[in-house]
């Protein structure tokens, strides 16, 4: 590990443009599950029952009840972990331009990222699903499931549910950011789920180097990345950052 660490921060160093892609695995150690592996969320709720588009339209009360009250009691109380932090002090240091995040916590820009792109939407929003209107969710009584708007429809978290579409201007500055990078930093993603596992890849056919932070190997390991440090992520970038110093 210690050699590959020296070696992330010389490329660090040396990169022109740095970008990110995140997911789960980073918001870990801030006390969010993740959705596969041991412990997951998905181990315990079904995702085409609770996590559909379909299934919140056929049912909003019974996915607010089961799926998103638990997520968003979560998401409002999480605080962003040393990943988080680790990679606020690259952008700080002009060592990282951008992050593509699947995460709906909102933990990056809560650590000081100001270039984040919600790749699969937020948790930080409500939207209402009649007019619209989006409301912050910490604002937002959930006393009454499911909670609604002024105009009396019903409200959803202003995030990308499966069988939904990525939101079109996240789809078009993933690219380009993927395009534009020649370093990317994948970092706690189990790389399944598209069509965000395509990001690296663009990346890697442009020309960029694939950094890989994750204590397991991925689809991504043996095809894609350049090399891959086995570790947590807070570990791991708290000591890039430092051998960078
Ligand atoms: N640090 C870094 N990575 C970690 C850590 C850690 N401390 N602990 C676990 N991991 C890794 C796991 O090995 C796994 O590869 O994080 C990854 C988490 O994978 P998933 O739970 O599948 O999360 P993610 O890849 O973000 O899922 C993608 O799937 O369910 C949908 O919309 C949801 O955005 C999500 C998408």
């Amino acid at each position: 590990m210690k050699e590959l660490i020296r070696r992330a921060a010389e490329d660090l160093a040396a990169a022109g443009n740095v970008a990110a892609l995140t997911g789960a695995g980073i918001s870990i150690e801030s006390g969010i599950p993740p959705f596969r592996g041991k412990g997951g969320l998905w181990e315990r709720f079904d995702p085409m029952e609770f996590a559909h588009i379909d299934a919140l339209m056929r049912d909003p009360a019974k996915v607010w009840k089961v799926l998103v009250r638990e997520m968003k009691e979560i998401v409002d109380r999480a605080k962003p972990n040393d990943g988080h932090k680790g990679l606020a002090k690259l952008e700080a240091r002009d060592r990282l331009k951008t992050i593509i995040t699947q995460n709906i916590d909102g933990l990056h820009q809560a650590a000081g990222n100001t270039d984040v792109i919600e790749y699969h939407g937020t948790f930080a929003w409500q939207r209402c699903m009649d007019c619209h209107k989006k409301y912050e969710s910490r604002k937002v009584d959930i006393s009454e499931i499911p909670p609604r708007c002024d105009c009396g429809g019903i409200l959803r978290p202003d995030a990308v549910f499966f069988g939904e579409t990525i939101p079109a201007k996240a789809m078009w500055r993933s690219r380009q950011a993927a395009v534009d990078c020649d370093l990317m930093l994948v970092v706690g993603t189990s790389a399944v789920v598209q069509p965000a596992a395509m990001i690296p890849v663009i990346a890697k056919d442009n020309g960029a180097k694939i950094i890989e932070i994750n204590p397991e190997r991925t689809p991504l390991t043996d095809e894609i990345s350049d090399y891959l440090i086995m570790g947590e992520a807070g570990e791991v970038i708290n000591r890039i950052v430092a051998a960078m110093d």
